[in-house]
């Protein structure tokens, strides 16, 4: 693996192994309280183009953890594509740092980074897909039922970035997938095709019904309905998805062991209630926690040689 831009790059065995070191060193911290320092002298560069809280302090404390350092740089200053050339700024800062992750809108910016960079380069959300997100969220759902095999995953709400990227690593790692969302917000069908061209073996459903998604789910899970930058549709989204929100009546009808996740920030009241996200069924702050915890497996594997 050279770098992290989108999960169907990447093979099972890859995934796995990412997330084999991410547990290693989870296990590590929580036992000892630190960390090897696997990434000693080394540097992120890390591009951000939209707002973040948990991909930033995620990806800087793990950094840090693991013996290196990071620096936060704001599209305000670097200018990808206005102050300067993506290619440019790819191999300035390739030459002078370890790995570059990068926030952006246009998908295109990550990977015109990774075309030129010499050193690896991670998406760290763009609006096509967020990776990183998925994968953590994998490593949360295995954690919980000591397996993905099988498993089958809800999402209800927009077929957007984060969709995609989990519909990939359910794909990857044995699990379902079901998207439940208003008509016109489905993932595009030639997109579903593709996916499914390249695991034929997926079991992958889209449906308007989110009652009929929840039935068969161990896993539920939401987003917001107003993705960074769509800010402009917030009327038209907030209507369009009125009753695909995760409330008690749809944990009701989901089996009993289903567990709830969202990637956050949460809108209470749209997507989810306060009361399912507050609830016991919720692990949603594990699984905020565990960004870290799969950021520094990613790391590790990318610049530390693991
Ligand atoms: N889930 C997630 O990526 O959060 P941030 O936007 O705060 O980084
Ligand atoms: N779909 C959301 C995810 C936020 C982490 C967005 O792109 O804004």
């Amino acid at each position: 693996m050279k770098n992290f831009i989108a999960i169907d790059d990447c093979t099972t065995e890859e995934l796995c192994h990412v997330l084999d070191v991410a547990f290693e060193l989870k296990k590590q911290y929580k036992t000892t309280g630190r960390n090897d320092h696997l990434l000693a002298d080394k540097t992120l560069a890390m591009i951000f183009e939209k707002p973040s809280l948990r991909t930033r302090v995620s990806f800087s404390n793990a950094m840090t953890q693991l013996g290196g350092t990071s620096i936060y740089l704001r599209q305000e200053e670097v200018g990808l594509e206005t102050r300067e050339p993506v290619k440019d700024v790819a191999r300035v800062l390739a030459g002078m740092c370890d790995g570059i992750m990068a926030r952006t809108f246009e998908h295109e910016k990550v990977t015109g980074l990774a075309a030129y960079s010499s050193v690896p380069v991670i998406n760290g959300l763009t609006d096509y897909s967020h990776p990183c997100q998925a994968m953590t969220d994998m490593m949360t759902i295995k954690e919980h039922f000591g397996s993905l095999q099988g498993k089958t995953l809800a999402f209800i709400g927009d077929g957007n970035n984060v969709a995609r990227s989990l519909s990939m690593a359910c794909g990857r790692l044995g699990m379902n997938f079901t998207l439940a969302c208003p008509e016109g917000y489905e993932l595009p069908r030639e997109e579903v095709d593709r996916i499914m061209a390249k695991l034929p073996d997926m079991d992958f459903v889209i449906t308007h019904d989110p009652m009929e998604a929840a039935r068969n789910a161990d896993v539920l899970y939401t987003d917001t309905w107003i993705s960074m930058g769509q800010e402009k549709e917030k009327e038209l989204r907030i209507n369009a998805f009125r009753g695909f929100c995760i409330d008690e009546r749809l944990l009701e009808v989901a089996p009993k062991h289903a567990i709830v996740l969202h990637c956050l920030p949460a809108y209470r009241g749209y997507e989810i209630t306060d009361g399912v996200l507050e609830g016991p069924q919720s692990k949603v702050f594990l699984q905020a926690e565990n960004r870290l915890h799969f950021q520094k497996g990613l790391l590790a594997v990318l610049m530390g040689g693991k």
